[in-house]
């Protein structure tokens, strides 16, 4: 799919089906989720600029690549996206955060927005959105508005699920976000769940309900 990486790993791949596991504990649902994290984090960040320094080995001086430029900005929709920062900000120690608080409403569908801050100079950075879930795509429109209000205008999109019809919407309102997610799965259903997807991230991750 255009504009689409499924990261295809055997490692992700398993620890998928693990998560989807209705059984699985809260605590091994949020460590599985912090793992795929990680490998996730890796593959967006594949591509990130570099340039040479010089530095001084124990043996004789070198030019050696480093990351070129400004630091990113990981945005976590909350709640469930916390679930991957950690992890994230391991990979990247010195990248800044912009919390975006956004849940969807289970009647309407619409994200609700109760929780916005992000970095002054995000205009200037490349921005990776994460959340595990993207279902009809509310809440990954509205955040990537609300981000692009405040000036952003490199954004990329990371989950661990989507539904066809999630990435379709996503595409149509934001075309030039590129997305990356561990698995596309067959759909909705009428309560907007993906399909055979995983259930609620958020509740998962958390022990609520
Ligand atoms: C979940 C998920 C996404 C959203 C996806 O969050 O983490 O943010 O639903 O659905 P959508 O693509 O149809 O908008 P939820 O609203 O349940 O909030 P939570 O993370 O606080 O549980
Ligand atoms: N949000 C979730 O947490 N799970 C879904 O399947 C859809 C939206």
């Amino acid at each position: 799919m255009e504009g689409v990486t499924v990261v295809d790993h055997p490692l992700v791949r398993h620890k998928l089906t693990l998560m989807r596991d209705r059984t699985r504990s809260t605590k091994g649902f949020r460590q599985l989720l912090n793992e795929i994290g990680m490998l996730l984090c890796y593959e967006v960040t594949r591509d990130l600029p570099t340039e040479l320094i010089e530095v001084q080995t124990p043996i004789a001086t070198m030019r050696a690549p480093v990351l070129a430029g400004k630091k990113l900005v990981f945005a976590p929709i909350l709640r469930a996206g916390a679930g991957f920062l950690d992890a994230m900000l391991d990979l990247v120690p010195s990248a800044r955060v912009a919390h975006i608080g956004l849940y969807r409403d289970p009647e309407t569908l619409q994200a609700v927005e109760y929780y916005f801050k992000a970095p002054a100079d995000v205009a200037e950075r490349l921005v990776i959105v994460i959340d595990p879930m993207l279902a009809t795509a509310n809440s990954a429109i509205a955040a990537i508005d609300l981000l692009k209000q405040r000036g952003a205008r490199d954004l990329r999109f990371v989950c661990l699920l989507a539904a066809p019809e999630g990435i379709h919407r996503l595409q149509a309102a934001h075309p030039e976000v590129r997305i990356w997610t561990a698995a596309i799965d067959e759909g909705l259903n009428e309560h907007s769940y993906i399909v055979p997807g995983l259930g609620d991230a958020g509740d998962r991750m958390y022990g609520t309900r």
